[in-house]
């Protein structure tokens, strides 16, 4: 079966709204391991405007899955990076005035930075994805940087309205077939929800999904358990 990994940054964008310290992001790590998570996503941002280098440490300290810290690779957060030492750096494009992630890593332009900064990480041990659009010349530029991981980029998909809707998961599937015959690990995310995972979550190749906004959106209304085990359920229900 597909694998769950939550992302808890909204979780941090509520207590940011009132800086305060609930509800606390970490709790929520807690509840999302305990519900079935696979690992917690968490994206510590240059403007920090989510999640805290406070958050990090402390995650990177209690969970009992694995920490996928998503981040730029700028020196900053690489060297921050670097002292966490999460299981997993999905390494992502960053503007400041964008809402969220928007498009994915272009690894063919920023080929040696990419290659340098994943270098890094594998001399401490940490595995290295990249975010990326479901591209050829992006797979295999990642692979060719060093990459133990793709994450697929779904915006496209999930965004998608009637006929485009098909191809958007076609270039998933040929993304993923792409990715495998590298000897890539898959993962997938960002704009997945609970009407949308289903189809993605039936091709074979990927392996975890990286859902947040969606999950944390639903928990506001049915508790955080709940939320994560009802994204597991659609997972059980695609098969493979
Ligand atoms: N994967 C990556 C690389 C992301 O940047 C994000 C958004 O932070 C996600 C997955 C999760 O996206 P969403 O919040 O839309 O589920």
């Amino acid at each position: 079966m597909k694998r769950l990994s939550v992302n808890i940054d909204h979780v941090a964008t509520l207590r940011q709204a009132r800086g305060e310290n609930e509800p606390d992001p970490v709790t929520a790590a807690l509840i999302a391991e305990l519900a079935g998570a696979v690992g917690i996503v968490s994206h510590l941002r240059e403007d920090r405007r989510h999640i805290q280098d406070g958050d990090v440490y402390l995650l990177r300290k209690v969970l009992k899955t694995k920490l996928d810290l998503e981040m730029a690779a700028t020196d900053e957060i690489v060297e921050i990076a670097l002292d966490v030492v999460p299981d997993l750096v999905t390494l992502v494009p960053e503007r400041r005035e964008e809402l969220t992630t928007e498009g994915g890593l272009d690894v063919v332009s920023q080929f040696k930075r990419m290659k340098t900064v994943t270098e890094k990480f594998h001399s401490k041990g940490i595995l290295v994805s990249l975010f990326i659009a479901p591209e050829k010349e992006q797979i295999a530029a990642a692979k060719n940087a060093g990459a133990d991981f793709v994450e697929l980029h779904t915006g496209e998909y999930a965004n998608a309205k009637g006929s485009a809707v098909e191809h958007q998961l076609d270039r998933l599937k040929r993304a993923a077939r792409d990715a495998r015959a590298l000897g890539l690990g898959i993962n997938a995310g960002h704009g997945l929800n609970y009407r949308n995972l289903k189809p993605v979550a039936k091709i074979e190749e990927i392996e975890e999904f990286s859902i947040g906004q969606s999950i944390i959106a639903h928990a506001v209304f049915v508790g955080l358990e709940r939320a994560v085990k009802e994204m597991i359920d659609i997972l059980r229900e695609a098969g493979n």
